[in-house]
């Protein structure tokens, strides 16, 4: 298993580093041959040289590594982002990975939240008239295609069953936006045929955004197009905790190589003070074991965060835990578990 690492910025450095010592315990626990190479893209080597992702960086991740983890990008030193946009958006276009997988893990049921991760409002099409500097018009198109569309509403909407969900609600804004409203809701009829099991419904963003906080029960399933999934899990985050506890996997439909990260991002207003949560980073690594089919181990480390956040947690939950106070008690939980569990692995080995 081969690894590609970019920690980004501010807290996204401090979550990675903590996050990995799990990955080389729980790999040597399951005696799993992880290996891991970290890559510098970020503001700083942005301020530097001028370049964010690296000329033929896309074909070597997809020559080379099995997954991608990336901490979180932005940089108060670069306010318009272009970096992150040329880094995290470059991968996520460049590797195809048009399904983002957002799990919502709460007391009321796990809503598995589906993002389109490349197109829409994000599909990088506008530009401006007038002068650079101010301009008198502004346009940003919302652009999505028929076959990425298709591929990821048959993607989510698989995994959602598999997930042994009934409900799937796509969220869209058809009313106002009408012409990628109504290829959305044509391709997403058209795709729920092929899932008899599923009961598919559809809501306006506005009103699901009302029912999530009042009544995020209702929910089972969820597909939506980029910025309305990228708002959806932030609220999603609140209602789980935290913007530290959210994970996500990008993946593409037709390719085994996948993109690991955190929902929040770099959070310049703690970083450097040694207590972000590192929760969704390790939350991450789970993902990412699952989806390369190391199912034990990820189940491993998910039972070691529960562990560890019974007992306490970083400020943003409500805990005194630092960083690194909180990955001791991760540690501890998954070398616990692995004393208790040892006779039975051996066994099923
Ligand atoms: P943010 O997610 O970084 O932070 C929002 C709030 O949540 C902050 O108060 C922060 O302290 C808190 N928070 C987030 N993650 C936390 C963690 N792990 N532990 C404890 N507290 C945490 O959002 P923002 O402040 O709007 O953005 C900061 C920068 O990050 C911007 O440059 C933005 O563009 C970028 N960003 C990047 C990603 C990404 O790389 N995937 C995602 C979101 C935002
Ligand atoms: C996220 C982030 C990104 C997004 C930004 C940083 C471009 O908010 O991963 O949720 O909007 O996708
Ligand atoms: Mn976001």
């Amino acid at each position: 298993m081969r690894i590609a690492v970019i920690p980004g910025d501010g807290i996204g450095q401090e979550v990675v580093a903590a996050a990995l010592p799990a990955l080389d315990l729980v790999a040597e626990i399951f005696d799993l041959d992880a290996t891991v190479e970290q890559f510098d893209w970020g503001a700083d080597r942005w301020l530097r040289t001028g370049v964010g992702l690296p000329e033929g960086a896309v074909a070597q991740l997809r020559a080379e590594f099995d997954a991608v983890l990336l901490g979180a990008l932005g940089d108060p030193r670069i306010p318009d982002m272009a970096h992150g946009r040329d880094i995290l958006l470059g991968l996520r276009r460049g590797l195809d990975l048009c399904v983002n997988h957002r799990p919502l893990p709460l007391a009321t049921g796990t809503i598995e939240l589906f993002r389109e991760n490349t197109q829409g409002l994000y599909a990088g099409v506008g530009g401006t008239v007038g002068p650079p500097d101010r301009p008198t018009v502004a346009i940003d198109e919302c652009v999505y295609t028929r076959d990425t569309v298709q591929r990821f509403l048959r993607y989510s909407l698989g995994r959602i069953r598999d997930a042994g969900q009934r409900r799937v609600t796509l969220v869209h804004k058809a009313n106002a936006v009408p012409h990628t409203g109504r290829l959305w809701r044509e391709l997403y009829a058209a795709e729920l045929a092929a899932f008899p099991e599923l009961d598919g419904t559809d809501e306006y963003v506005d009103a699901f955004c009302y029912h999530l906080v009042r009544d995020p029960g209702r929910y089972q399933g969820v597909v939506a197009p980029n910025l309305f999934g990228d708002i959806i899990s932030d609220i999603g985050a609140a209602l789980l905790g935290g913007l530290g506890l959210a994970a996500s996997a990008s993946i593409c439909p037709q390719a085994r190589l996948a993109l690991f990260e955190p929902v929040h991002g770099s959070a310049p207003d703690i970083a450097g003070t040694g207590v972000a949560n590192p929760y969704a980073t390790v939350l991450c690594l789970a993902l990412m074991l699952d989806h390369l089919g190391h199912r034990a181990p990820a189940d491993a480390l998910r039972a070691a965060l529960a562990a560890a956040r019974a007992e306490g947690g970083t400020p943003d939950v409500g805990g005194h835990d630092t960083t690194s106070g909180f990955m001791t008690r991760v540690l501890a939980a998954l070398r616990h578990q692995h004393h208790r569990a040892r006779p039975r692995e051996v066994t099923a080995q």
